[in-house]
């Protein structure tokens, strides 16, 4: 059992994107190349070759294919780098949220996930590995820029030549000079999850017959739900469903949204549906909500927990503030403003939520993809949402639909959807990009009559705020843009500026577009187009999302020649 120098070579497109590096599983699998990655982190972070003395690091994943290889490789180069203390999950599993809670909970000084998240797993799928500091929260794009200029320079790695962990069996054993704890990967969030919602109200709701779907979608979110929704809390048997973490999730893609979760849906509707399905990711980060033949829209979720916060314990106190990603809907802005508290729009990403957590200025965070957390960790926590809706169901009286709806009556309806592109080449979809930002100067007072937009001001009196008949859903009265940017952020807490982060085109009426790439594919390139229109009139707001904002969606082609960029008529995924 030696330390061991090696060479090695960099690999180029080692630059971690919204979360994390990911790539295949076969490029992950080429030799050095995981190695490389984490020597370039363990440089940056503790100094070319410097030991990892004292510290104390954590370890796990969402359990896919590779999962278990890369923990063993990580481990020993964490041995060598002398890290004093590994805190691994049993089987090499820990969900995102979990490490974000063991960092905390055990003051490590930061934790490494591997998980490619909802990206489908197995020996053609995606792997992935990122990085969270002593916060428990992803690391700042500084740190992970750091990293990757590393990765273009390192000529060795350090790493032993010990033998495997017993990953199964828990309590401590020793690696070279560093013990590794094998960890039950559920214990620490559980604890947490208790301290924050009313288990006897949830356990008296599931005893009076209230009936909840979970489908982890044969990932990692399984062994937590079934812990505490069947165990602790007194769910049926049999209530969470597809619990079992498989490496290739079942061949499906485990992204909890109206496109993937499909068999959750189907058994939503009928008059035997249960009272409420849920759904978590990959790494158990995301999830999704549903009443009764009733989908909750993430945004929507979002402003349900921010109104009703004070119902919850972990959340009696009051919430300091809310934070959104920039192209969530605005409806938590709408609720935030309704309880005179300070609502942040930030980039997309979780780790732009970290120095305002950290500072106190917020407590509930989200965004649109199915991303709901708060300041309990410094990730999103896909149980935690579930559990809080659980929660406000149980100690309100009301549906998860009625919920919902009483958010619509007292702000309005946020109509919202999201069209994915995906898989295109990457030099046509940065094309696309490049002609909207080169229109953003001239986009201001131009008009949209539903064909192409044309400069100044519409002759006829169909301005959304003309006080004229509310033009029918679909069709297209002129629309004018009031303004458009390209979203640039100043962190209010560290000052540090990201710019770039998504054309906005926004209407005279408050709807809104808005055009990003996605950083977290590992093909080609997937263009988001975000959607949003407020509706205030509740007679219209039963009307299908896809309906009600067929005006923007016109748009949105008009803007960014969709079609023409990237040969295809419909999106990849509509959510
Ligand atoms: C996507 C989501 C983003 C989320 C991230 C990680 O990133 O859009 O909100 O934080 O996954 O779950 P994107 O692929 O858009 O860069
Ligand atoms: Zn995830």
């Amino acid at each position: 059992m030696t330390h061991q120098t090696l060479p090695t070579t960099p690999f180029s497109g080692q630059r971690p994107g919204t979360s994390g590096l990911r790539k295949k599983v076969t490029v992950f699998q080429q030799p050095h190349y995981l190695e490389n990655f984490v020597q370039a982190l363990f440089d940056v972070l503790h100094g070319n070759d410097q030991p990892a003395t004292g510290l104390t690091l954590v370890l796990g994943g969402d359990g896919r294919f590779h999962n278990r290889s890369a923990v063993q490789t990580i481990l020993r180069m964490a041995a060598a780098r002398g890290y004093a203390r590994v805190l691994v999950g049993q089987g090499g599993i820990l969900s995102t949220p979990a490490v974000s809670a063991v960092i905390r909970r055990h003051g490590a000084s930061g934790g490494i996930v591997l998980s490619a998240s909802h990206n489908p797993g197995g020996p053609d799928g995606d792997f992935g590995i990122k990085y969270n500091s002593a916060n428990g929260g992803p690391a700042p794009e500084k740190l992970t820029e750091a990293v990757y200029a590393r990765t273009q320079t390192l000529q060795h790695i350090a790493t032993s030549d010990s033998a495997d962990i017993a990953l199964d069996t828990l309590g401590p054993q020793r690696l070279e000079d560093t013990v590794v704890e094998v960890i039950d990967p559920v214990a620490d969030h559980a604890a947490l999850l208790r301290e924050l919602f009313d288990f006897d109200a949830i356990r008296a709701l599931f005893a009076r017959g209230f009936r909840l779907r979970f489908d982890a979608m044969w990932a990692v979110g399984g062994p937590y739900a079934k812990a505490i929704l069947e165990g602790e809390l007194g769910a049926p048997a049999g209530t969470v469903v597809h619990a079992e973490p498989l490496e290739d999730f079942g061949g499906l893609h485990p992204d909890p949204n109206p496109a993937y979760a499909d068999d959750l849906i189907a058994h939503l509707i009928g008059p035997d549906a249960p009272d409420m399905g849920a759904a978590t990711d990959g790494d158990a980060d995301r999830n999704m909500v549903l009443g009764r033949g009733f989908l909750v829209s993430p945004s929507d979720s979002l402003a349900v927990l921010a109104a009703h916060a004070t119902q919850v314990p972990g959340y009696r106190a009051g919430l300091a503030g809310v934070a959104r990603s920039m192209p969530t809907s605005t409806a938590v802005d709408r609720v935030a403003k309704a309880l005179g508290m300070p609502c942040y729009e930030t980039p997309t990403g979780w780790k732009f939520f970290g120095n305002l957590l950290d500072a106190g200025q917020v407590t509930l965070c989200g965004e649109e993809s199915y991303g709901t957390g708060s300041s309990h960790v410094r990730e999103k926590d896909g149980l935690w949402a579930v559990l809080f809706w659980l929660n406000l169901v149980a100690v309100t009286g009301q549906s998860v639909e009625d919920l919902v709806r009483g958010l619509w009556r007292e702000h309005g309806r946020c109509v919202y959807s999201r069209h994915d592109y995906d898989g295109i080449a990457t030099e046509q979809a940065h094309t696309l990009m490049a002609e909207l930002r080169a229109q953003l100067p001239t986009l201001a007072g131009q008009t949209f009559d539903g064909h192409g937009l044309s400069p100044g001001r519409p002759k006829t009196d169909s301005a959304p705020s003309g006080g004229s008949e509310p033009r029918a859903a679909g069709s297209v009265g002129a629309m004018t843009i009031a303004w458009a940017d390209d979203f640039a952020y100043t962190d209010p807490v560290d000052g540090s500026l990201s710019q770039q982060q998504g054309v906005r085109v926004v209407l005279e009426d408050s709807s809104r577009v808005v055009f990003r790439l996605s950083g977290t594919g590992t093909e080609g390139a997937t263009l988001r187009v975000y959607l949003e229109r407020h509706e205030p009139d509740a007679s219209r707001h039963d009307l299908p999302a896809q309906e009600a904002l067929a005006p923007l969606i016109d748009l949105a082609q008009a803007l960014a020649r969709i079609t023409h960029h990237t040969g295809m008529h419909t999106p990849t995924v509509i959510t």
